[in-house]
């Protein structure tokens, strides 16, 4: 190759490396801290082409997707059962399905993304340890599904 083309390349790399960076991402923040969170503690395999269209837009595209939800709610059923109920009706967490929160963000995706990959207090750790980011988006997608609380509270159903 020539030094020319070497460099152009290079150049170009740079240049598409500027304009990812422009697209502007959303920041999660941890719900208790308030700290950026740190993505690259993620599972491998989750940065999807859909979880990237989530960090720029902080709507969860999976949530108008049959498919997803039935994959979210058997994920559900591994993960978050066990502490939430199987109808997400509460046990030893809070109940997911009604539109009372303990932490008001959680009824947009992006704050409730933010409560499941930093975790909260207690046995509500950080969900990036058993699931990777786009599974997580998987399993938001089911406890939308099966929301049984006012629809004017439905933040995510927002533009
Ligand atoms: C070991 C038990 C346990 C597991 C497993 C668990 N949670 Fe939790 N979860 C809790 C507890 C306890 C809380 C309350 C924490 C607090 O108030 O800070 C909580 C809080 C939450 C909240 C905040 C609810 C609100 O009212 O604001 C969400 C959302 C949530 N959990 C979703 C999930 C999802 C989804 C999973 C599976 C990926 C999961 N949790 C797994 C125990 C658990």
């Amino acid at each position: 190759m020539k030094l020319s083309t070497i460099f152009s390349v290079a150049l170009m790399t740079v240049g598409l490396g500027g304009l990812t960076q422009a697209q502007a991402d959303i920041t999660l923040r941890n719900a208790l801290t308030g700290e950026v969170l740190d993505l690259s503690f993620a599972k491998k395999g989750g940065n999807t082409e859909i979880f990237k269209q989530f960090m720029q837009t902080g709507k969860n595209p999976y949530n108008t997707d049959a498919e997803a939800v039935k994959k979210g709610e058997s994920l559900y059923m591994t993960g978050c059962s066990g502490c939430h109920g199987h109808e997400a009706e509460g046990k030893l967490g809070p109940g997911l399905a009604d539109d009372y929160w303990t932490y008001p963000r959680a009824a947009s995706d992006q704050g409730l993304f933010e409560i499941l990959f930093g975790g909260a207090n207690g046995m509500m750790g950080p969900q990036y340890v058993n699931f990777s980011s786009d599974e997580l988006l998987h399993i938001m997608a089911f406890i939308r599904h099966i929301y049984k609380g006012d629809p004017k509270k439905a933040e995510w159903l927002k533009h």
